[in-house]
């Protein structure tokens, strides 16, 4: 497929997980992808691997709780290729524990990660993203950006204001040529699941299984592609079952 021939993506978290599937998506369709990430041999080997299968792609150093470093990500991609179509805002973090003993540096550092850097991402490539003529952003939010689980305070209320920050955003920009829509993935087999217990996640999801990280960046390919042209502000979840109950 060339869906994305001509097209720059800046795809945040890319050097792990569901933001490296995405990244190894959209480059195996003809996109030039730019990875950010804090982890830079991680994100060197993703680069090679895409660049040994014929694609295109380079990494860039971000911390994305950092505005003056969104800045510069977002003029490396410019400096580079001139252009940015697609802005993938996917690095996260997640906390695990009940309200109670979740401390205020938790709380933070999950809202910090997980949600404003959605809000300095945007801001940094709204002028590109307009340019572009045809640009799609997509927010990783998450189920439990629906749904409560009971613990996880941050993580929920980040994962909440992302699914609503895209809505507005999507409506600022309608008219501007840029289309914002989220995704919410369900249990995803990837390493930010840590020590989590996957017998559990896997008997609380209705098909019975953990979702493999390839099926949430082919969903995101296709938000971000222009087989999506007239959504935005829409919400797309791929998550088992989970949230249909
Ligand atoms: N895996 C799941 O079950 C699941 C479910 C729902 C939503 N999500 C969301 O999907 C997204 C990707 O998660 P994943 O499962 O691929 O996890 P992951 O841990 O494999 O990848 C996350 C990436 O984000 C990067 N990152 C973390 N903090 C950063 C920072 N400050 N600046 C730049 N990069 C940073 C990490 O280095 C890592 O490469 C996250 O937003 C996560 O909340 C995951």
């Amino acid at each position: 497929m060339t869906r994305y021939e001509g097209r720059v993506a800046l795809i945040t978290g890319g050097a792990s997980g569901i933001g490296k599937e995405t990244a190894k998506r959209i480059a195996a369709e003809g996109g030039t992808v730019v990875i950010a990430d804090l982890q830079d041999d991680a994100g060197a080997a993703v680069v090679t691997e895409i660049q040994s299968h014929g694609g295109s792609a380079s990494f860039v150093h971000l911390d994305v709780t950092s505005e003056d470093g969104w800045a510069s990500a977002v003029a490396t991609v410019l400096d580079r290729h001139g252009r940015l179509d697609v802005l993938v805002n996917n690095a996260g973090i997640g906390d695990t524990e009940p309200l109670e003993v979740t401390t205020s540096q938790t709380w933070d550092k999950v809202v910090a990660v997980t949600q404003t850097s959605v809000f300095l991402g945007m801001k940094a490539a709204a002028a590109a993203l307009k340019a572009s003529g045809n640009g799609a952003v997509v927010n990783i939010s998450s189920m439990y950006g629906i749904v409560g689980s009971g613990v996880s305070p941050a993580y929920h209320a980040a994962k909440g204001a992302v699914r609503l920050l895209t809505k507005t955003t999507a409506l600022g920009w309608a008219k501007e040529g840029v289309r914002v829509n989220s995704v919410h993935p369900g249990f995803i087999d990837t390493p930010i699941l840590g020590e989590t217990d996957r017998d559990a996640l896997i008997a609380g999801t209705p098909m019975g299984r953990l979702g493999r990280p390839e099926e949430i960046a082919a969903l995101i390919a296709f938000v971000a592609s222009d087989d999506a042209s007239f959504a935005t502000g829409a919400e797309f979840v791929a998550d088992g079952g989970y949230t249909a109950g």
